[in-house]
């Protein structure tokens, strides 16, 4: 197979649902943006060049329905002859676009795709407007339908996880976010415009825009004092809490993959290569420990050994599952190379987004760190995992 090049990924900030800067912003405004951006970022790319862009949407209803993939790049002003495509795998949606354009490339079928995400869980809520479990099937498998702070409950409840091993890494996730933020580490972010409706003398409502540059759901002024006093959110007698949780949030990602003949003609200099992709299925009550299966799938899939991996990106669904997973792979005491910059507790968890949006982040802390070799996992509501892994380019 052909390798598949990633050459630009970016990221919008991660804004707090309803309350953020993107609580008035349109899911099609943020991908539009992005896809924008991610060219603008690319020199000589032209945006007829790009055969296909795939975009990962968990909800994808509502605001961001009628395959945002397709109607937000023609928003950005894409030819018409580029197409475009919606793909849902919930949580691990944007990564699963990313894997879909470079299997396109890596095929030879596509010489330039793009792959990307985008979640505005202000528009769109977490189970979308409607949901409508299948009425013979959730009597009897209900598990399959429970909700995500509860799969969180059970891992805790399960595996041992403690309330204060879940406050002391949701601690660390604020503390590396807000180091990360004040020390301009987040590179991989492009201001992005949100709108803001302004009242105006004659009582009507005037569109604005202004740029954020920053995750806004990022807390400085956390404490472990402050973290062990909030009360369980879930289950009355629990431990999974609003500040050990991840945020719900807005936010748009992309990320260009390309073939080797066109990275040269082109004259690029490319990031990274897009190396393996593998997913895994779990008990959906639990589908939070679903990296602990998804990563040692990935490293046999590969044959490398989880010590040569120099950086993890590891979505923080909830603490407890992100503990449990990183003791099972036997990473716990290796915090210097997992998350960096924080997570998702701090940074926000935009669905379909993440997946996208954690790709370009890892790749920006590759090249921070000057490291070889990262990998990408999520858990996956419905009981799943996914894990990528991605090889800087030198
Ligand atoms: C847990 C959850 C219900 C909390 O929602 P919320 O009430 O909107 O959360 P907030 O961030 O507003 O926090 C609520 C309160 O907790 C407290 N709090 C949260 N984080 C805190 C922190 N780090 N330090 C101190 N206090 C904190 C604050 O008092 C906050 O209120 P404030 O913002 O007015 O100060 C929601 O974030 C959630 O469902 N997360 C999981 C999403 C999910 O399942 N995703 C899919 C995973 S697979």
């Amino acid at each position: 197979m052909r390798e598949a090049y990633i050459v630009t990924s970016v990221r919008t900030p991660g804004c707090k649902r309803s309350r953020g800067a993107f609580k008035d912003t349109r899911p099609e405004d943020l991908l539009s943006f992005i896809l924008n951006a991610a060219i603008e970022k690319t020199p000589h790319l032209e945006k007829k060049d790009v055969d296909d862009i795939m975009i990962g949407c968990s909800f994808p209803e509502g605001e961001q329905g009628f395959n945002i993939g397709r109607i937000a790049s023609q928003i950005a002003g894409f030819p018409v002859e580029v197409s475009g495509a919606t793909v849902n795998r919930f949580c691990s949606s944007g990564l699963e676009a990313i894997a879909l354009a470079a299997l396109r490339v890596m095929a030879g079928w596509s010489e330039i795709v793009i792959g990307g995400g985008v979640e505005s869980m202000t528009f769109v809520p977490m189970g979308g407007n409607i949901p409508r479990p299948h009425p013979e099937h959730a009597k009897k498998h209900a598990d399959l339908y429970t909700s995500m702070g509860i799969t969180a409950e059970n891992v805790a409840k399960r595996y041992h996880i403690s309330r204060e091993e879940q406050d002391e890494f949701a601690y660390n996730s604020q503390m590396k976010a807000t180091n990360a933020m004040n020390s301009k580490l987040y590179t991989e972010i492009v201001p992005t415009p949100a709108t803001k409706f302004v009242q105006q003398k004659k009582g009507t409502f005037k569109k604005e825009t202004f740029l954020i540059d920053y995750d806004d759901g990022i807390r400085p002024t956390t404490t472990l004092e402050r973290l062990t006093g909030l009360n369980p959110v879930f289950a009355a007698d629990g431990t999974v809490t609003a500040g050990n949780s991840s945020q719900m949030t807005d936010g748009a990602a992309a990320t260009i993959i390309m073939s080797d003949e066109k990275v040269k003609a082109l004259g690029l200099k490319p990031v990274a290569k897009f190396k393996y992709y593998t997913t895994v299925g779990c008990r959906p009550d639990e589908m939070g420990v679903g990296p602990k299966y998804a990563i040692p799938k990935l490293l046999k899939l590969s044959g490398m050994d989880i010590k040569a991996i120099d950086l993890f990106e590891i979505n923080e669904a909830f603490a407890s599952q992100a503990v449990h997973c990183l003791k099972e792979l036997g990473i716990d005491q290796e915090m210097d190379k997992i998350n960096i910059h924080g997570g998702a507790i701090a940074l926000g968890h935009p669905l379909g987004c993440t997946g996208a949006k954690l790709c370009a982040t890892l790749l920006a802390n590759m090249k921070e760190r000057g490291v070889k070799y990262g990998i990408e996992a999520m858990c996956i509501g419905g009981g799943m995992g996914a894990a990528a892994l991605f090889e800087m380019c030198a």
